[in-house]
């Protein structure tokens, strides 16, 4: 069964699946650059990886809004969550994982505007700085943008552990919907 662009019952479709991917990497970029800072501090490498930590940040954030638009579109013709209890975790995990890929971004571009300093995207001078500084905006983005991004990360490994446990223990066929080539047998 060859893989079309949307989603069906049994699989995820070119579309979601190249989202989910290239988002994957993206967010490995900006762990493993963020992580390297709290290892080595400043470092040469460390400040390539900096560098590029809000350009990345941003265009997550709006692949991240691009990819809830996408799946509410498409909601009624995905791969449904199981009924009980796990169902109902994984449809909680997924929630959460969006909620986080949008507020984590969101918080820091909304720190560069309080704080005044603006942020360039990509070279790109997108977010202006306020007029005046505006202390909470800095202040919530001091308090939750790192721990909420490590927060993220924990969900994460948890996706990963979950998709390890599907696939060795229950052997069921959860992987196929968002890698490989779709089997046509129900899963
Ligand atoms: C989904 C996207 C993003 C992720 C996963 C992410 C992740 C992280 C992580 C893990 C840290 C380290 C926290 C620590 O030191 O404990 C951090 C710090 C930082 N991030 Fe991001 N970030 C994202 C987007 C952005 C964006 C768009 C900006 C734009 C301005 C930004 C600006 C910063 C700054 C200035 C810091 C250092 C201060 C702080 O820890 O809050 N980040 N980020
Ligand atoms: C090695 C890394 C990863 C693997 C093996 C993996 C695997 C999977 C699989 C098999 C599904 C389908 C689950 C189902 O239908 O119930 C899925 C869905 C999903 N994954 Fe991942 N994933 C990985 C990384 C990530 C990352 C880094 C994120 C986000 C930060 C993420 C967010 C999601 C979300 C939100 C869904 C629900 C479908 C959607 O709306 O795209 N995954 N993943």
């Amino acid at each position: 069964m060859a893989l079309g662009w949307r989603d069906t019952g049994l699989h995820y479709g070119k579309i979601t699946r190249a989202l989910h991917w290239a988002m994957a990497l993206l967010f490995l970029w900006q762990f493993f650059g963020m992580g390297l800072r709290l290892l080595l501090g400043r470092t040469p490498l460390v400040s390539f990886f900096v560098g590029t930590h809000a350009s990345i940040g941003t265009l997550l954030m709006t692949l991240a809004l691009i990819r809830a638009l996408w799946g509410l579109s498409n909601l009624r013709n995905r791969p449904a969550h199981e009924g009980g209890l796990v169902g109902t975790a994984a449809r909680l995990g997924h929630l959460g994982l969006y909620t986080l890929m949008l507020i984590v971004p969101l918080l820091a571009l909304l720190r560069a505007y309080g704080s005044q300093r603006g942020a360039a995207i990509f070279g790109v001078p997108v977010i202006p700085g306020a007029p005046e500084k505006i202390n909470w905006l800095v202040n919530a983005g001091n308090a939750a943008h790192g721990l909420l991004a490590w927060c993220l990360l924990a969900m994460v490994v948890g996706h990963i552990g979950m998709v390890i446990i599907h696939r060795t223990i229950w052997k069921d066929n959860v992987l196929n919907r968002m890698a490989g080539r779709p089997l046509v047998a129900a899963e």
